[in-house]
């Protein structure tokens, strides 16, 4: 477990911020002792995570900001705004996301489009507007992308975010390695199942869907969303300072399954 302080007086900017993993990370960030700005669409959700967070960890020192990462001038006041509150970014994480069920033949050009703008588009507004101010004040930073391992398996029926976060993985990769001489280590996560988010709500709708996917996890659970804030606080806190470029799986070993799993007899338990 990370200790208190590990993120002391650190500034982190975290996308899609008023629910799931956003908010989790966001949570985890100001209990190491980081100042948090989350930004999202929508205000009243984005405001009332805000309040949520203050009342959870005494003593959080968080900003909101409404907008939308697909539009560059939400970002930049993104960025504008957090600089004026708390007078750097250290660190960002591009969690925002969007996403749907959808046959590729009949996804709509709009409905593509809805999905890499804020996944794959989005992403990279954040990471230019937020690097140029690391390369700027000259102290290094660090920049996490939430992808999934969709994005190198392919994932039928969500080609447009598969397409989009594999692109993430593209950019995480790049940008690790051009502004690697800045000091800004640029990593990824790739959960798996996590209950209690967006995705679950709609990847999983049914108790019939939950069932078989927890059957294709080897680890037989789905992750929680502080699994994720955990790895989170871990890669972008110095106890990772030699680590650039990487996409780490979190995901139960479900990626790794090929299917077979289900004809085996499953050892019943979770893990510890
Ligand atoms: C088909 C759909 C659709 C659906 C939207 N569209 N939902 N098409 N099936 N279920 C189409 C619309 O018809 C429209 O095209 C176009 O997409 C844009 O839709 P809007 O609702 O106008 O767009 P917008 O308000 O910008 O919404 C964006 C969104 C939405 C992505 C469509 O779902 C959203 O905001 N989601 C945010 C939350 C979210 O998805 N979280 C889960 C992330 S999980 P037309 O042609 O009709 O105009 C994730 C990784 C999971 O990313 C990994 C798991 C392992």
């Amino acid at each position: 477990m990370l200790q208190p302080g590990t993120l002391q007086d650190r500034v982190a900017v975290v996308t899609g911020g008023s629910s799931g993993l956003g908010k989790a990370m966001a949570e985890e960030f100001a209990r190491l002792g980081a100042f948090v700005t989350i930004t999202g669409r929508n205000e009243e959700r984005l405001h009332a995570a805000a309040q949520d967070l203050l009342s959870r960890v005494p003593g959080a020192r968080v900003l909101a900001v409404p907008g939308d990462v697909r539009r560059p001038e939400d970002v930049d006041r993104l960025v504008a705004e957090t600089k004026r509150a708390f007078g750097k970014i250290d660190i960002l994480v591009n969690n925002a996301a969007g996403n749907f069920v959808c046959p590729a033949e009949q996804l709509s050009i709009n409905g593509w489009n809805a999905v890499v703008n804020i996944v794959l588009n989005g992403t990279f507004y954040c990471s230019r507007a937020v690097g140029r101010e690391m390369i700027a004040a000259g102290k290094g930073g660090n920049i996490l992308n939430i992808v999934a391992t969709y994005a190198w398996t392919g994932g039928p029926g969500t080609v447009h975010s598969a397409a989009a976060k594999a692109g993430v993985v593209a950019m995480t990769r790049t940008l690790a390695v051009e502004w690697a001489r800045y000091g800004i280590r640029v990593n990824a996560i790739a959960p798996g199942p996590i209950e209690g988010t967006g995705a679950a709500e709609k990847l999983w709708p049914t108790k019939e869907i939950e069932e078989s996917l927890k059957r294709d996890i080897p680890l037989n659970c789905f992750g929680e969303p502080r699994d994720v804030a955990r790895l989170a606080s871990y890669i972008v806190s110095d106890y990772a300072r030699f680590m650039t470029g990487e996409v780490v799986t979190l995901d139960g070993g479900e990626w790794l399954n090929k299917g077979f799993l289900k004809h085996f007899e499953t050892a019943p338990g979770s893990p510890s």
